[in-house]
């Protein structure tokens, strides 16, 4: 089977390969094997391949090539020999899946934990990008929601920088659900208009412009901000962090600015800096994973709007996707077809 691997740390256009690897062994008990149609790039498997610290912990190439990506959507093609047809997935079912390290493959196995079986009115392209980066965005606003004092539980504003982003968006929708004010932050006045049109609703500022900081206090009006949810950080997320009220919490799950950030305002006026990766998720109980899922499920069922940008690229076309992942602008998932 073919696969995309790279069996060195660097920039995704240099080391990534499609190239004949082994297919996967057969599915053990609790598992399936997954014959993939389309996987998507994140940020963070970009990440991942050139050993970024905003990745986390470095991957090993101890094993040689390594295949990146944590998820997909394909079809079921074998089920592990102690999983009887009638259970939750079975032969022949469109799956989505998540976590599955190794998802860049013509094949995967997945373990049944990690699928979600998909009602006809999902597409493959929705489906493939629809649980990291929804999972994140539910992980950000119960992260945020847990650093609130009791007394600021109700009637809460907050800010989102890189509100343009796809976890931007789908944490814009889940905090609207929970009647959350939220003020967008986004880079630039085309993003500004993009975003206005595509998601309408709360306001929007687009921090290009010199007067960004007059136009964010117009905006709050007065209402104190406990939290900030940051996918930025870079040289603003001080800046955006002084909007803060004492003792506030700047929630951040992204690095989309780069590095540079100031921290020296963060001590004398007690705020938090709070990270959240994705990678907690493993931690948390079955149910709430499952209704993690659900909710992942709902959103494309609800709200398509926000899955339905996508570009897709063969696999072997790799470099082409991966272009397309750095092109200043990008919006969308870049989806690799199998
Ligand atoms: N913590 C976790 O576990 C986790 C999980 C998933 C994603 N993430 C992170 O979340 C962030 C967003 O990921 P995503 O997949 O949603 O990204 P995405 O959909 O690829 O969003 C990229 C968009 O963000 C905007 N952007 C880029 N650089 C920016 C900057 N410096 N300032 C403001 N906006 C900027 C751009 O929109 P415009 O062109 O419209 O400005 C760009 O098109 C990334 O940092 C990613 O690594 C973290």
């Amino acid at each position: 089977m073919h696969a995309i691997v790279h069996e060195r740390l660097g920039l995704a256009g240099e080391v990534l390969e499609f190239r004949v690897v082994p297919e996967p062994g057969p599915p053990a008990e609790g598992e399936a094997l997954v014959r993939v149609t389309f996987t998507p790039i994140h940020p963070g498997d970009l990440l991942a391949v050139e050993g970024s610290p905003a990745f986390g912990d470095l991957v090993s190439l101890a094993n040689g090539a390594r295949i990146p990506g944590f998820e997909g959507v394909g079809i079921v093609e074998a089920l592990g020999s102690a999983v009887v047809t009638g259970s939750q997935v079975n032969v022949g079912d469109r799956v989505a899946f998540f976590p599955v390290s190794g998802a860049w493959s013509e094949r995967v196995v997945a373990p049944m934990t990690s699928l979600v079986r998909l009602p006809d009115d999902v597409t493959d392209e929705q489906a493939a990008q629809m649980l990291i980066n929804t999972i994140t965005a539910r992980l950000v606003l119960s992260t945020g929601h847990n650093a609130l004092p009791p007394e600021r539980k109700t009637s809460v504003t907050v800010i989102q920088t890189g509100a343009s982003s796809a976890v931007g968006q789908l944490l814009t929708a889940l905090l609207v659900a929970n009647d959350v004010a939220t003020i967008r932050l986004v880079r630039s006045e085309a993003s500004a208009s993009a975003l206005a049109k595509r998601m309408p609703g709360p306001p929007i500022v687009s921090t290009e412009n010199a007067d960004w900081k007059d136009v964010l206090q117009r905006e709050i009006d007065g209402r104190p901000i406990f939290t900030v949810f940051d996918g930025v950080g870079g040289v603003h997320l001080s800046e955006v962090a002084s909007f803060l009220i004492e003792g506030g919490t700047i929630v951040n799950y992204g690095s989309l600015g780069g590095t540079g950030t100031d921290i020296r305002g963060i001590a004398p006026r007690s705020l938090v800096l709070r990270g959240v990766s994705i990678g907690e998720w493993k931690n948390d109980p079955p149910e709430q994973r499952r209704a993690d899922m659900d909710t992942a499920l709902g959103l494309v069922q609800n709200r398509p709007e926000l899955f339905d940008d996508v570009a897709r690229f063969e696999a072997a076309d790799i470099a082409a996707a991966v272009a397309k992942m750095n092109l200043p602008g990008k919006s969308g998932a870049v989806l690799l077809s199998f």
